[in-house]
């Protein structure tokens, strides 16, 4: 009897889903007090977004962006470059935009059409307003712990755990995917909150096994249910960094998010999770990187 009623809660056991939605309105609440006070100094923060060619999920992700601006009373600029154009006319953008005092956030949505440099592009943003933080400079600042800005999805993501009371202290963590936008910083800000983190990628052998022994999964992998339950130990707490589109039309991430909520005890949604944490962290970064350019200048 007893045996069969424990199986019953087992079967009920739900996550705790971490609400990107809700944790994202409340830092871009804050963010938008922030740009108020600003306002009152005669300073209005410019985010300056940069799209290059048509693929319709950065257009989907680029209009996001604006419409967060619009909310927290950053001003944004929009540039939308074709496929076809120079590498030179990019940079020569980027140039005017770094001298440009209205602007205080410059963002080129990655990844570029084939036939741009993405790093180079990088490297001509000014660190200052380099509010990925993908610049070298500001890569190293990260590494040594002594940083302004933070890249905006492994930010949201510490955000969001620190907003549900999550501590990565002393936690095995385990990164899958090793990107400069993603997977590396991710690793980094982890082991800056005494984590042990371990980043795995497509050479990784016996990544099910790593895998299993996480009390925090990151997946950044970019294919669809990639992490499945049997990949998960119980009680995980699992963070969904995928957003693909399946042909059906529908958003599924990198986890498979039905099967592995019963198991974790903490879990992220997509559409809902990391998604609007980017965002959100994006608005605070160039609510910062407007703060230290006028104090500079003061
Ligand atoms: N493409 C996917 N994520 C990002 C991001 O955080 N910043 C930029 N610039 N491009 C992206």
């Amino acid at each position: 009897m007893k045996s069969k009623s424990l199986k019953k809660a087992r079967v009920m056991k739900m996550a705790q889903i971490l609400s990107g939605k809700e944790v994202s309105a409340a830092v871009k609440k804050k963010a938008a007090l922030e740009v108020e006070r600003l306002k009152e100094r005669g300073i209005v923060p410019g985010l300056a977004v940069i799209l290059v060619g048509d693929d319709p999920a950065s257009k989907v992700y680029v209009g996001n962006k604006k419409k967060a601006c619009e909310l927290c009373g950053i001003r944004s600029f929009e540039y939308l470059i074709p496929a076809s154009a120079s590498e030179d006319e990019l940079y020569s953008l980027v140039e005017k935009l770094n001298n440009d005092p209205e602007v205080n956030g410059i963002l080129c949505q990655l990844p570029l059409p084939e036939g741009f440099d993405e790093q180079r592009v990088i490297n001509t943003i000014k660190p200052e307003k380099d509010v990925d933080a993908f610049h070298p400079e500001n890569v190293g600042h990260i590494m040594i712990g002594d940083h302004t800005m933070l890249p905006c999805t492994p930010a949201g993501i510490m955000e969001m755990l620190d907003y549900y009371g999550i501590d990565p202290d002393g936690k095995s963590c385990v990164v899958i995917g090793r990107s400069n936008i993603v997977g590396k910083p991710m690793a980094m800000l982890m082991l800056q909150r005494n984590a042990t983190v371990t980043i795995c990628h497509s050479h990784t052998k016996g990544l099910k096994e790593i895998v299993s022994q996480a009390d925090i999964v990151v997946a950044s992998v970019g294919k669809p249910g990639f992490v499945t339950a049997d990949m998960i130990k119980e009680g995980a707490i699992v963070i969904d960094v995928g957003i693909n589109r399946l042909e059906n039309g529908k958003l599924c991430g990198d986890v498979d998010f039905e099967a592995c909520e019963p198991k974790a005890s903490y879990i992220t949604p997509v559409p809902g999770g990391v998604g609007p944490m980017t965002i959100a962290t994006l608005m605070q970064n160039t609510v910062t990187a407007a703060e230290i350019q006028n104090r500079k200048d003061d």
